[in-house]
């Protein structure tokens, strides 16, 4: 069966490659429930800015399934208008059933994790899942070494890619390659002190193609400039959505405003507001720094 995702939506493969020549990176933001959806997309559209649209499996069993986010994503395209290009990606897919049943649903671009496997079984998975994702035209994220730190629930402790699989998975037909260069899943402890740049820069000239930098937020900013100057093509941010909105809402309610029941402030859409209009200016913030705001133009 041949199910190709809504015709609004792109895969990631032009978007990471125009970046790698263009030398800037597109922003992979995770989503959590239609607030931090519709503002992103707002604010891709209001900026003329390319989005990559992700869902850990953690968050698409908190939303409720795949048709779900399918449906939410797909309905605001239309509803919203959106006519910059928009990926939905599956982050760190656990296994390929994973990966296929979302590309069923209507993805348009997975990553599969396969770091937790022996390198010959990530190989191969990789190369079975290439098939599969190339009848349905959606790009495909592997990943060698492995991101140090916690991400719903996967665990990793941090191991450096090796050149010599990041050349091997350049010839399976991957979009972009994530690989261990020093970058941790959520905030960065106080010990740590940089990106492997030594890393990055070998793991480049062995695959010559886009790479994606995990763990994105709180890297000081003449780091992800450099990486990205050395080949990253693709920067995936979590956790600095989650702060921003966390601070907003905290404001909101430091400020009692949900409790004032004459102007209504305990309605949800006032109370989830500046979360979203918080989300809304990190990426604006962030797309900046990574060089893809405005793009889409
Ligand atoms: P952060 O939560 O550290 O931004 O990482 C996000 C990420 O890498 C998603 O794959």
């Amino acid at each position: 069966m041949s199910r190709k995702y809504h015709a609004k939506l792109v895969n990631a493969k032009k978007m990471v490659s125009d970046a790698h020549a263009g030398k800037y990176a597109i922003g992979h933001f995770n989503i959590n429930n239609l607030e931090w959806t519709k503002a992103l997309l707002e604010a891709a559209q209001e900026s003329k800015t390319p989005i990559i649209i992700a869902t850990s499996e953690g968050a698409i069993k908190y939303m409720g399934g795949l048709k779900v986010i399918v449906g939410m994503v797909n309905g605001l395209l239309e509803d919203l208008n959106i006519t910059v290009p928009v990926a939905l990606h599956l982050d760190h897919g656990q296994s390929l059933d994973m990966a296929k049943k979302c590309i069923e649903a209507g993805y348009s671009s997975v990553m599969f994790d396969g770091s937790h496997l022996d390198y010959k079984v990530n190989l191969e998975s990789v190369n079975e899942l290439m098939k599969f994702a190339n009848d349905h035209e959606v790009s495909v994220e592997a990943e060698i070494g492995s991101i140090g730190g916690e991400e719903d629930g996967v665990i990793g402790s941090g191991e450096l890619g090796d050149p010599k699989q990041a050349a091997e998975m350049s010839k399976t037909g991957i979009s972009m390659l994530a690989a261990g260069i020093g970058n941790i899943h959520g905030k960065y402890p106080e010990w740590w002190e940089s990106l492997s740049f030594d890393t990055l820069k070998e793991l480049q000239a062995a695959c010559n193609m886009p790479m994606v930098l995990h763990g994105g937020s709180g890297i000081p900013q003449d780091q992800i400039k450099k990486a990205i100057s050395l080949g990253i093509s693709k920067i995936n941010v979590n956790t600095e959505l989650q702060l921003s909105f966390r601070d907003a809402t905290r404001k909101y309610i430091e400020e009692k405003k949900d409790l004032d029941d004459v102007a209504k402030g305990f309605d949800p859409r006032k109370l989830l507001a500046p979360g979203a209009k918080a989300i809304k200016d990190t990426f604006v913030e962030l797309t900046k720094l990574f060089g893809c705001y405005g793009k889409a133009n």
